[in-house]
C-alpha cells in the first residue's frame, strides 16, 4: 500500500479504477426499474450483516492450503503473523494488537476487564449488545444513554454520567444497527477527554465499508497512548464471519491484559484466510462496490416511496417502517427476505443487511407487496 495514501483513499481510488474491469462485467442495475426477481424460493439472509460474496479465492486458496496444517498445534505461528500483518497494515507495533475468536471476544474481553476492576459501562441505548450483555454477566452497572433526536449517539449525555466508577466507555462508528456515523471531531474530542477517566472501546467493525471522505479511525489515538480500544474484524468486508478472527489494536498495556484473558480458541484455518484476505485488496474493494450497488437500490426505492432510513456507512441500512417490526419480520419471510430482528424501542424500524445487488429487488418487491 503506498505510504502517502490512507488506506481508504486506496480503496477508494482503487474502487474507481477497478470499475471499469473487475466490476464492469457485473450488469449495472437500475434499482427502480423491475429487475427480475431471483426465482429460488429459499429466503435471503438479510439479518446478519453478512457479506454475501465470501470468502475471496484468495483466502479459500489459503485454506485449502491450511488443512493440512490442521493437525498441528501451529496456530500460535500464525496468529504472531496476523499480528504482525495487522500492526503492518495499521501502523503500529505487533504489542498494540490483541488477537479474537471473532471482536465479538474481543468485547467480551473488554467486558471482563471492566467487571474485574469492578467499574461502570455506559453505553448508548441502540448499539451493538455483545458488550452490555457480558458486563451484565459479570455482574457490571451498565448506563444505557438514550439517543438523539436523529438516533445519533448523543456524546454530551454520554459524557454526563462518565464518573469516578465508570471503567469503560463503548461507543460503535459506524454504530449497528444504525449505520450512521458520529461526527469524527466530535468523537476524537470525546475519547481524548474522557479517556483520562475511563477506557474508552471504539468498534470499528464496518470500518471499510464507510465512504465518508470525513470519517477517522480512532486508531490514531492508540497512537498517541491514549486509553483506547479499537477493535475490527475479519467477519464483513473479508466475509469470514463463520471462521472468527477479530482483533483489537490498543495500548501494549491494555493489548497484554486482553491477551492473558484470550481464551487461545483461534484456529489455524481462520487464520491463514484472514492473513490471506488482508492481503486481497482487489476483493476488498469489491466488497465495498457491491455493497455500495445493493444499497443503492434500495435507498433509490426507499427515496421512491419517500420512506425515512438514516444514512449508512455499513453493509445495511435502518428503515423506518412503521410496522412493528414483530409482523415485519414473518411477512417479508413471505417474499423470500429475512430482515433483522426487533431494536427496542425503536420497533417500528428495520435492519436490512446487504445482499447481492440483483438479489435486493427482492426486498423492494417484497416491502412493495407488505405496504399495498
Ligand atoms: C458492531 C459489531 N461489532 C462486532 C461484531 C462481532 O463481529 P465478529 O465477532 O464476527 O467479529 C458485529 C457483528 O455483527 C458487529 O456488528
Amino acid at each position: 500500500m503506498k505510504q502517502n495514501m490512507t488506506r481508504r483513499d486506496w480503496l477508494n481510488k482503487s474502487a474507481t479504477v477497478l470499475g471499469g474491469s473487475l466490476l464492469g462485467s457485473m450488469a449495472g442495475i437500475s434499482p427502480l426499474k423491475a429487475a427480475p426477481i431471483p426465482s429460488s424460493n429459499a429466503p435471503v439472509r438479510m439479518m446478519f450483516n453478512e457479506n454475501p460474496y465470501g470468502p475471496s479465492q484468495v483466502a479459500r486458496r489459503a485454506m485449502r492450503k491450511a488443512f493440512s496444517e490442521s493437525n498441528l498445534y501451529s496456530m500460535r505461528g500464525a496468529k504472531a503473523e496476523f499480528k504482525e500483518l495487522m500492526a503492518k497494515l495499521n501502523g503500529v507495533t505487533p504489542d498494540h494488537i490483541a488477537v479474537g475468536f471473532g471482536s465479538g471476544e474481543i468485547l467480551k474481553k473488554a467486558a471482563l476487564m471492566n467487571g474485574i476492576d469492578k467499574g461502570e459501562l455506559v453505553s448508548p441505548v441502540l448499539t451493538f449488545e455483545t458488550i452490555n450483555r457480558y458486563a451484565k454477566t459479570m455482574k457490571s452497572n451498565v448506563k444505557r444513554i438514550p439517543m438523539d433526536g436523529n438516533i445519533g449517539i448523543d456524546l454530551d449525555r454520554m459524557a454526563d454520567v462518565v464518573n469516578r466508577r465508570t471503567k469503560m466507555v463503548y461507543l460503535c462508528n459506524p454504530n449497528n444497527p444504525t449505520g450512521a456515523l458520529m461526527n469524527t471531531d466530535e468523537l476524537e474530542s470525546f475519547c481524548k477527554t474522557m479517556s483520562k477517566k475511563a477506557t474508552i472501546f471504539v468498534d470499528e467493525a464496518y470500518y471499510e465499508y464507510v465512504m465518508d471522505p470525513n470519517y477517522r479511525s480512532m486508531i490514531d489515538l492508540v497512537k498517541q497512548g491514549r486509553n483506547v480500544i479499537v477493535s475490527r474484524t475479519a467477519s464483513k468486508v473479508h466475509g469470514l464471519a463463520g471462521l472468527r478472527v477479530g482483533f483489537a489494536i490498543t495500548t501494549p498495556e491494555i493489548a497484554n491484559r486482553m491477551e492473558s484473558y484470550l481464551t487461545d480458541s483461534l484456529n489455524i484455518v481462520g487464520l491463514r484466510a484472514a492473513i490471506a484476505s488482508y492481503q486481497d485488496e482487489k476483493f476488498q474493494v469489491f466488497s465495498i462496490q457491491q455493497n455500495n450497488k445493493a444499497r443503492k437500490v434500495v435507498t433509490d426505492f426507499l427515496d421512491e416511496k419517500g420512506m425515512r432510513y438514516l444514512d449508512s456507512q455499513t453493509n445495511f441500512i435502518f428503515i423506518k417502517t412503521e410496522i412493528e417490526i414483530t409482523d415485519f419480520q414473518p411477512a417479508m419471510e413471505k417474499h423470500g427476505v429475512i430482515v433483522g430482528r426487533p431494536f427496542p424501542p425503536y420497533t417500528d424500524w428495520c435492519r436490512l443487511s446487504m445482499a447481492k445487488p440483483g438479489i435486493m429487488e427482492r426486498f423492494n418487491h417484497g416491502l412493495d407487496q407488505v405496504l399495498s
